[in-house]
């Protein structure tokens, strides 16, 4: 019998099916066609995000992905990448990572919120009389993509081309591409772009500071001790890893809601809080479907032995429906307590945006309940899902109808 691969399953299946056919073999087991374990435990996967056992360093694992490509053309790719927090692990890591705390600190992310709030009004009102608004292209793209321009202080003139060269790294690390040789040609390229921009941009805030999330980087150089290659492969690291997934993960969650009888009105009538409800849509429709590590040396996983080299996925599908943590695990309770999903990751990794992130979708969903009071899925124009790849899934168009105004 020819084996289904992981991916095809995520195409064909609903997040619930898909995450029962994982569960439905176990907490831990080894997924033949893509030749790696495959973790469905909430428990185990806590245990793994956690443990020095395992390393992010997953380059070996992105090589073994690419064995028709010319390696030697993706070189400045390679070093921007390799430098990433989210490639490196402690003592590296710790430095990397904390020197952007400073970026995403309460009063930073507030100064952001009215920014944040005049971009939705301007693009919800723009839809107003339409009686119908696409949410990927009208909404969901555009507010993380203007975020993270703001985040750098980008003149406007300068974002299409900084968006274009992001969307081409995201693509590529989240494993969107067929890895042929033009396609890693088109990638560095890219990398290379990025790391001109902002090593030029380095020099420019040097000299003039300004209070965007360089300058505060560099404020803290010297303090944790950082290469300007480093401080630049961090800046690209926030476009990598902060304009797709919130795209995703917002039209992932209007989606759940559109389609759970009941709960759209359940937020009209503030019977739930956003925030609470925010994570209970994040929990049963990740936008990071899988997280993963390479295993440093030889262990275990409960009573499983695991071999050094091994590669880990960890399914957000099935670890944030495990029913020994969530109890109806199926079902949408927008006011559950306590939710300990995964789908922002665990441990000394857990995304640094979230924060961000959360007031960017609570505010587009308070955008939406506020003016649209009958939102709904249109009847003429499904919903189609986009599967970048086996980690991110998203939208391709998501067409919502409401009462227009006169
Ligand atoms: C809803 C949107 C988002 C989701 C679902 C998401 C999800 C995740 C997940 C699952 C991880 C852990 C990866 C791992 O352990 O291998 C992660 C890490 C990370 N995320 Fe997010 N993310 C989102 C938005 C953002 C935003 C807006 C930013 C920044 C602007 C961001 C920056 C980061 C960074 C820097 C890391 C690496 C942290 C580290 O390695 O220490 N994320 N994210």
């Amino acid at each position: 019998m020819t084996q289904v691969s992981l991916l095809t399953m995520k195409c064909t299946l609903e997040p619930a099916q898909f995450a029962q056919f994982m569960q439905d073999k176990g907490d831990i087991f080894w997924w033949e066609p893509g030749k790696f374990w495959l973790i469905t435990s909430h428990d185990y996967a806590k245990q793994i995000l956690t443990s020095d056992d395992f390393t992010c360093d997953r380059s070996s694992f992105f090589i073994s992905r690419m064995p028709n490509m010319d390696l030697s053309l993706i070189q400045d790719f390679f070093a921007v990448v390799s430098k990433m927090m989210v490639m490196s692990d402690a003592p590296q890591h710790t430095a990397r990572r904390r020197i952007c705390y400073d970026g995403f600190t309460t009063q930073t992310l507030q100064n952001l919120e009215p920014l944040i709030k005049a971009k939705i009004a301007k693009q919800l009102d723009q839809s107003l009389t339409k009686g119908q608004i696409e949410i990927v292209e009208n909404l969901a793209k555009i507010i993380p993509s203007t975020v993270l321009a703001e985040f750098f202080h980008i003149p406007e003139q300068e974002r299409p081309a900084f968006y274009e060269w992001s969307n081409n790294m995201t693509q590529f690390f989240g494993g969107a591409s067929q890895y042929r040789n033009e396609d890693g040609i088109e990638v560095n390229q890219s990398a290379a772009n990025l790391k001109h921009y902002f090593t030029g941009l380095i020099k420019k805030r040097r000299e003039q500071p300004e209070d965007d999330f360089l300058s505060i980087l560099l404020k803290n150089q010297q303090h944790f001790g950082l290469a300007d290659e480093e401080i630049v492969s961090q800046a690209i690291m926030m476009l990598v890893a902060g304009q797709v997934t919130t795209t995703d993960q917002l039209c992932n969650n209007l989606y759940t809601l559109m389609t759970t009888p009941g709960a759209l009105e359940m937020l009209q009538r503030k019977e739930a809080d956003l925030d609470d409800a925010l994570d209970e849509l994040n929990r049963l429709d990740p936008a990071v479907t899988f997280t993963f590590r390479v295993t440093k040396q030889d262990t275990f996983i409960g009573e499983q032995a695991i071999k050094a080299g091994d590669v880990i996925f960890i399914s957000n599908h099935a670890v944030n429906r495990d029913p020994r943590v969530f109890s109806e695990p199926n079902q949408c309770i927008l006011t559950r307590p306590n939710n300990r999903h995964l789908s922002y990751g665990f441990g000394g990794h857990y995304c640094l945006g979230a924060k961000l992130a959360r007031i960017e979708m609570r505010y587009c969903l308070a955008g939406l309940l506020e003016r649209f009071p009958d939102l709904h899925l249109m009847p003429d124009a499904a919903p189609k899902r986009k599967h970048h790849s086996l980690a991110f899934s998203g939208f391709e168009h998501l067409h919502l109808g409401f009462t227009p105004a006169l």
